[in-house]
This record gives structure tokens, C-alpha cells and sequence, in this order.
């Protein structure tokens, strides 16, 4: 996807550094130390502008998150957004993720959000969706017992896709949804920027938590 050129990147991100974790894998299963908090560990892959885990964190002030984002050009806004009130329980890693067991230990996290992931619609890039079933399962080992993944999407064909790969691997639904806002599911409490566009537009939101 283009995005608009963002104006003086480089001096924003530089004066907002201190909400990056610039050697996250030093952090592999000391991330409660990282923070001074011992209360639970929730990270969001693809966090983009941070609204979702701003607003979640400012309500949760014992739990700890971290919001990872390859894009320096819209992560700036979720380091602007932190510094508003110099949150001290988000903390982002800027980098595209390869391997999440890269960054957390097995059993570390008690929460893992997928928000409007990018669908890759290629056949062929099946792999790269976040919600590929050997992906799902690396989500697994660094969840805590009872943790769960948390998935909301606008995309049609990424949800059939994300329910087959959860079929396919008898993993256990915990809570479902073709249409969250029109639900009392608390998921649709705290919204993304996408999902705030996609709304606007009249456009039903997909969600799926698996474990938990
Ligand atoms: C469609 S946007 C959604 C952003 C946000 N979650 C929302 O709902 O508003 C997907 C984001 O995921 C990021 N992304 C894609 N692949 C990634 C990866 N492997 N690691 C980290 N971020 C990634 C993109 O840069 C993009 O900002």
C-alpha cells in the first residue's frame, strides 16, 4: 500500500525514541521486568497508528503491551499518541515480524491481536497472512495458559481463509462474530483506524478469538 510522504520522519521518530525498544530480542522472557509491571503482557502485530493499544492501555494500567509495526511512516503516530501522556505501558518494536518467537519466550504473553491484517491475496503468499496456520501455532507457544489470539478484520476472504486454518487445525473458537458492532461482544469496545474507516463505510467487521 502507498502511503503519503511523511514529513520530517527521521527528527520525529529521534524525539520519540524513548517508546521504541530498540534490541526487543534482549527482552526475550523479561518483558515484565522491562516494564516494572507484573500484570499481564498483550502485544498487537501490525499495530499501524497505535489507537487500539493506546486507548487499551491507557484503561489497563497494570497490564503491559507492546504494539510491533514495520512502517516508521505510520508507527510516528503511535509514538506521538504515547507521548500525549507519556504512556508508561505501551512500548513499540519497529520492525516487520518474521518470526514472533523471535521477540517472546514460551509462555510469556496472555494476549496476541490481529487487527485488519494485511490479507495478502495471492495464493501464493498464503504463508505471509498472519493468520496461517503455522503461524497460529507459533501464537500458541508463546501464549500463557488460557492466553488466546484476537483477530478482527474487514476482509471477507481473509476470514474464510483464518476459519479454515482454525478448522483445519481443530483449534478451539472462544468467541465469534460476522458482524462485531451489531454484537455484545466486548471486542468491539476498543477500535482500530481501519476499523473506524471500515465502519464509517457501513461495512460489517469480521472477529474471531481463538483459546482463552
Ligand atoms: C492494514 S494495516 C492495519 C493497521 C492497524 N492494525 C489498524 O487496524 O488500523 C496493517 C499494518 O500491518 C503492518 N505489517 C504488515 N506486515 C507486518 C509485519 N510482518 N510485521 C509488522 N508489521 C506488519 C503494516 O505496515 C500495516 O501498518
Amino acid at each position: 500500500m502507498r502511503h503519503k510522504k511523511v514529513k520530517n520522519l527521521a527528527e520525529r521518530i529521534e524525539a520519540n525514541r524513548r517508546f521504541i525498544v530498540d534490541d526487543p530480542r534482549a527482552y526475550k522472557g523479561k518483558w515484565r521486568e522491562f516494564f516494572g509491571i507484573e500484570g499481564p503482557l498483550y502485544i498487537e502485530l501490525g499495530c499501524g497508528k497505535g489507537k487500539f493499544i493506546t486507548s487499551h492501555a491507557l484503561d489497563n494500567p497494570d497490564a503491559c503491551f507492546i504494539g510491533i509495526e514495520g512502517l516508521g511512516a505510520v508507527l510516528i503516530r503511535g509514538l506521538e499518541k504515547a507521548a500525549e501522556t507519556e504512556i508508561p505501558n505501551v512500548r513499540y518494536i519497529m520492525e516487520y515480524v518474521v518470526d514472533i518467537r523471535d521477540f517472546f519466550e514460551d509462555d510469556e504473553v496472555d494476549g496476541v491481536y490481529l487487527n485488519f491484517s494485511d490479507p495478502w491475496p495471492k495464493a501464493r503468499h498464503a504463508k505471509r497472512r498472519f493468520t496461517f496456520g503455522d503461524t497460529l501455532l507459533k501464537y500458541r507457544q508463546i501464549l500463557k495458559d488460557g492466553g488466546f489470539v484476537a483477530f478482527k478484520t474487514d476482509n471477507e476472504e481473509l476470514f474464510e481463509f483464518t476459519l479454515e486454518e482454525i478448522e483445519r487445525l481443530g483449534l478451539p473458537i472462544n468467541e465469534m462474530s460476522r458482524d462485531l458492532h451489531n454484537s455484545d461482544l466486548a471486542a468491539r469496545e476498543y477500535t482500530t483506524e481501519y476499523e473506524d474507516k471500515f465502519r464509517g463505510y457501513g461495512k460489517n467487521i469480521n472477529y474471531v478469538k481463538i483459546w482463552g
